[in-house]
């Protein structure tokens, strides 16, 4: 097993960066292929607190090299931000390659991202405001400019003299400040050169990584229901964070996935706006929240909070190839009398297994439960499954039959040591 995608399997913020640090201490290489610094990836270790926000997480590990591969969005000024944040801590002997076929977030789209969802109103998406939609939309487009372009000055130039007359009608409709070539290229093209020397075509560095046999991870960002394809549209992001989305964002062959495993909290949680069939209120949310500490790494917006849904865990299996599930945050059901398991839902006076297209239907779907005894033992200091309460071991196994998936990791706290292997995955 030379591949593993980490795929977050719900709405985002599964502890998709916990599980990747705790692999890529298996790892030769860690890859983020889609999104960009609207992902908060929260990695504790040794006592200490780091929140990633589109540097993959291999960077801590000197031996490893990291790649934010061609389907990524990046915003130079706030990685080189972040790098150096990473630099003030300590971390400064890493190896990191960013794909020259990426696009870069200018500040244009952090304004746009915010015009939209003011025009939106009550239908507000409830983005990050980090410009990650305007900049894939421009990509899709064709108006967009790429790494490879911010680090050559020329073609920089070039490429914001043809690109900002039709942004700066965009912005000018919307009633937003408009931009000067100049304005954009003195601030950016000296980001450009300082980014110039990660810069390189990551896919072939990739391909030659998988004729040595390396071992890669590729690290997912949000969740498969907030995919552009599969998720609960329009209520999702603007890349697809599937395994299938993989060899696109990343320029290699898709037979080099075979193993995508699925992160899922023991609960759910969602921020911004859309459909949440599981969704809790009153104290039992608190409960869950506070425990949890359910709050956005990002935004600092509390996350909605509800009980684990397994048909939305079993849509993302499907239309994401997950094989194998990592059932985190299990440490924060504790103390609850009952605890539930959403195994289907019904609408309409009819039972169904799968997530409707509408969110018309979604919003109207009725979650059909299975309840069963909790626990009240504190479960932080478990390090086998042997060792968890019974009604815990229920709870787990429950969650494998209704999945059709193996639980091969579950996560008992937020240090790397909380975390237990049921199979050695990743060998
Ligand atoms: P955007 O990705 O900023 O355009 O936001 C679109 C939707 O995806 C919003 O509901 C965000 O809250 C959500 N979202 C984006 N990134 C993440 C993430 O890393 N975790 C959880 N939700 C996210």
């Amino acid at each position: 097993m030379s591949t593993v995608v980490v795929v977050g399997s719900q709405w985002g913020d599964e502890g998709k960066g916990k599980i990747t640090d705790y692999l890529a201490q298996k790892a030769n290489v860690v890859v983020r292929s889609q999104g960009g610094n609207n992902a908060g990836h929260t990695i504790t270790f040794g006592g200490e607190k780091f929140a990633l926000r589109s540097i993959p997480s291999g960077i801590f590990n000197p031996n490893i090299k990291n790649v934010m591969a061609n389907g990524m969005v990046i915003n130079p000024k706030q990685m080189l931000e972040e790098l150096a944040g990473l630099e003030a801590r300590g971390i400064t002997k890493y190896q990191l390659f960013v794909s020259n076929r990426a696009h870069i977030v200018l500040p244009y789209h952090q304004d746009l991202d915010g015009a939209y969802e003011q025009f939106k109103g009550d239908k507000k998406i409830g983005t990050t405001k980090r410009g990650i939609g305007p900049t894939y939309a421009d990509k899709v487009n064709r108006i967009g400019i790429r790494i490879a372009d911010l680090v050559d000055p020329k073609l920089f130039k070039k490429a914001l003299e043809d690109t900002l007359p039709i942004k700066n009608k965009e912005l000018e409709m919307l009633g937003l400040k408009t931009y000067t070539v100049d304005e954009i290229f003195n601030e950016y093209s000296e980001y450009g050169k300082k980014i110039k020397p990660f810069v390189c075509d990551t896919s072939l560095l990739l391909e030659e990584e998988l004729e040595k046999n390396s071992k890669i991870l590729f690290e997912g960002a949000q969740g498969v229901m907030l995919c552009i394809d599969h998720g609960t549209y329009p209520y999702v992001t603007s890349s697809s964070p599937t395994g299938a989305s993989v060899p696109l964002n990343c320029g290699i062959a898709p037979s080099y996935i075979n193993n995508v495993l699925g992160i899922c909290k023991a609960y759910t949680t969602r921020v911004g706006e859309g459909p949440f069939p599981t969704e809790l209120d009153g104290n039992l949310a608190n409960y869950i929240r506070e425990r949890g500490h359910e709050y956005g790494t990002v935004t600092k917006r509390p996350r909605r909070v509800g009980w684990l849904d397994c048909v939305a865990l079993n849509y993302a299996r499907r239309v994401s190839g997950i094989n194998y599930l990592s059932l985190m945050l299990f440490d924060v059901l504790s103390g609850l009398d009952k605890v539930k398991i959403c195994y289907a839902y019904e609408l309409d006076g009819k039972k169904i297994n799968t997530i409707p297209a509408t969110l018309d239907e979604l919003e109207r779907v009725k979650p059909l439960y299975v309840e069963m005894d909790g626990w009240k033992e504190d479960i932080t200091h478990v390090t086998s499954f042997s060792e968890l309460p019974v009604n815990a071991q229920k709870y787990l196994r429950k969650v494998e039959e209704l999945t059709k998936s193996e639980i091969v990791i579950f996560s008992v706290g937020p240090d790397r040591l909380q975390t237990i292997e049921l199979k050695e995955f990743f060998k």
